[in-house]
């Protein structure tokens, strides 16, 4: 197999590009995918300075990577969910990555650490508030994204989520008809009100087999291992289909995600509608200031109750 492009030896082939590259190639396709989503979406430019929300894995690593080889500001930041070996090795991971790219190219890594602010870690806090652990993570890790974000002054904040992500998202919103949450599957979400900061994903062209191969290649170290609390959750489940669907089909994740995010383009929302309808239901929160559509954000509900139930 010899690449498409260059004709030496092929290291990767991609069915659903009908290609195949050799290493330099390769990554210069992944550098082109996630140059394209930044101009496309309106993410940011090289102005802006950019929090990377890092979590060890090979999608948000090879993300802080390409914008620093693209040329753009930026830093890390990482939440330690002090879920036990697994948080330790992530965290290992990323301070390794972050202190070479403090030394290359001057970058930051901002930290949070649950288990400071709530006196436990994820799996133990969720299990005193009564809540699943998947949803109290998913709470505080938007809350501290968006907290830093802000707090730091940084114009945009970005995430590693891939192709396969957003597809599997897609499918879950779908299947349920969650049409709130479809508003809001874009890859690029403006900040619609004081206190929110911008999100992107600029990974959103890339599937999990190009990223893994690309974190490879470029030897970047990260934790293989997934989160063991995501166990059987309904998004593996949703990730094995569509991985189905792509090996008889491929191109099928692209087509989906893709041709959805082509058809809200041209039906709504506008940057504005979204803005509008934000500004219609959200005020600061009377504990902590961050936007909610609640009187007390449930950030700050659930480290109240944490503080009731959290032997310290
Ligand atoms: P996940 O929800 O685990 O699929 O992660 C999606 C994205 O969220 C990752 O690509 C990261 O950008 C970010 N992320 C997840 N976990 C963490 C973490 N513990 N610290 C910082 N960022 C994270
Ligand atoms: Fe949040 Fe696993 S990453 S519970
Ligand atoms: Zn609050």
């Amino acid at each position: 197999m010899n690449c498409t492009k260059c004709k030496t030896k092929a290291v990767i082939g991609l069915p659903r590009h009908n290609a195949a590259f050799c290493k330099g190639c390769f990554n210069g396709f992944v550098h082109d995918q996630v140059a394209r989503a930044i101009k496309s979406e309106k993410m940011f430019g090289k102005e802006d300075r950019i929090l990377v929300a890092v979590s060890g894995g090979k999608d948000s690593l090879a993300l802080w990577d390409i914008l620093l080889k693209l040329g753009y500001r930026t830093d890390g930041l990482y939440v330690d969910l002090g879920i036990g070996s697994y948080s330790e090795q992530s965290h290992a991971k990323v301070t390794k990555f972050a202190e070479a790219v403090a030394a290359s190219h001057g970058a930051a890594l901002h930290l949070h650490t649950v288990e400071q602010e709530a006196g436990a870690g994820i799996k133990e806090l969720a299990q005193l508030i009564h809540r699943p652990t998947c949803s109290t993570c998913g709470t505080i890790k938007r809350y501290q994204f968006n907290r830093v974000a802000i707090e730091q002054h940084y114009d945009v904040m970005a995430t590693g989520h891939n192709l396969d992500d957003e597809a599997a998202r897609l499918l879950g919103n779908v299947l349920h008809w969650q049409e709130e949450y479809l508003d809001k599957q874009g890859p690029s979400l403006p900040a619609s009100v004081a206190g929110f900061a911008k999100k992107v994903k600029p990974l959103y062209r890339l599937s999990e087999r190009e990223l893994a191969a690309y974190a490879v290649l470029n030897r970047i170290d990260y934790i293989v291992e997934e989160c063991p609390m995501a166990k059987g959750s309904k998004m593996l489940q949703y990730k094995e289909v569509l991985n189905r669907l792509e090996t008889e089909s491929p191109g099928t994740k692209q087509t989906f995600y893709w041709g959805f995010l082509e058809k809200q383009s041209k039906k709504q929302p506008t940057e504005t509608t979204m803005t509008e309808k934000d500004r219609a239901v959200l005020h600061p929160c009377t504990s902590c200031s961050q936007p909610t559509t609640a009187g007390v954000c449930s950030y700050c509900k659930m480290m109240a109750r944490a503080k009731t139930v959290v032997p310290r």
